[in-house]
């Protein structure tokens, strides 16, 4: 079952509440929501408090990408806002089984982001009680850049971790250059929640964007 979710970083920043209603009505299934710091990646989105102030205006489930320093210093206050899907950088976390432990006992789901060059054997330890792992595809950072090949093979090592841990309930997403071009190769490698920021906001249709997608 494939899941669409629509980067909110390639929405156009002036106009989001309505720019999340037509991805709503346009069949997204989730928002994906990238908070950078300027310092675990050099850009920077927007905080929790907008965060907050969106989810009055929708429905859809939110998806937190946390590329930022110190990502257990945001929790509680995501937790708050109503997120329901927090997702935390291996490469950020000397104590990444606190941090998971922390999203859950909040109440949110807890997912692990590899960077392209991170392989997937460091989330092991982990992967028993993840509920997501999530594959970049791209450098993070920025939208709009190209798939790195490479990280399909990462997709299906991520399958075969989570097997191997008994994981059935956790589900595998890939971020970064997705498009109808590349999302074959990943979806057939395992992933089924999808994000896409150009390949969604950059198109006027919203809604044929994301049944391009699906097909
Ligand atoms: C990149 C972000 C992505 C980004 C994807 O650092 O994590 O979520 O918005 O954008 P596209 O789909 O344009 O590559
Ligand atoms: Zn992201």
């Amino acid at each position: 079952m494939i899941h669409i979710g629509p980067s909110l970083l390639a929405a156009d920043f002036s106009r989001l509440a309505e720019e999340i209603g037509d991805i709503e009505k346009g069949g997204a299934d989730f928002l994906h929501l990238d908070l950078m710091d300027g310092h675990f990646v050099p850009n920077l989105t927007f905080g929790v408090s907008l965060v907050a102030a969106l989810r009055r205006h929708t429905a859809l489930v939110f998806d937190a990408h946390l590329m930022v320093e110190h990502p257990e210093t945001y929790i509680d206050a995501l937790a708050a806002a109503g997120v329901q899907y927090v997702t935390v950088h291996q490469e950020a976390c000397p104590h990444l089984d606190r941090v998971l432990q922390q999203i859950r006992e909040k109440g949110m789901k807890c997912g692990a982001a590899l960077n392209p060059a991170t392989p997937v054997s460091t989330l092991e330890c982990v992967a028993s009680y993840l509920d997501m792992i999530l594959i970049m595809s791209v450098n993070p950072g920025f939208g709009g850049q190209q798939f790195i090949p490479y990280t399909v093979a990462k997709v299906g090592d991520a399958a075969e971790l989570l097997e191997n841990a008994g994981n059935t309930a956790a589900v595998i997403e890939v971020d970064g250059g997705i498009t109808a071009d590349t999302i074959g190769h990943v979806t057939a490698a395992g992933a089924t929640w999808l994000v896409a920021g150009s390949a969604v906001f950059g198109r006027a249709d919203r809604a044929a964007a994301i049944a391009a997608l699906k097909a």
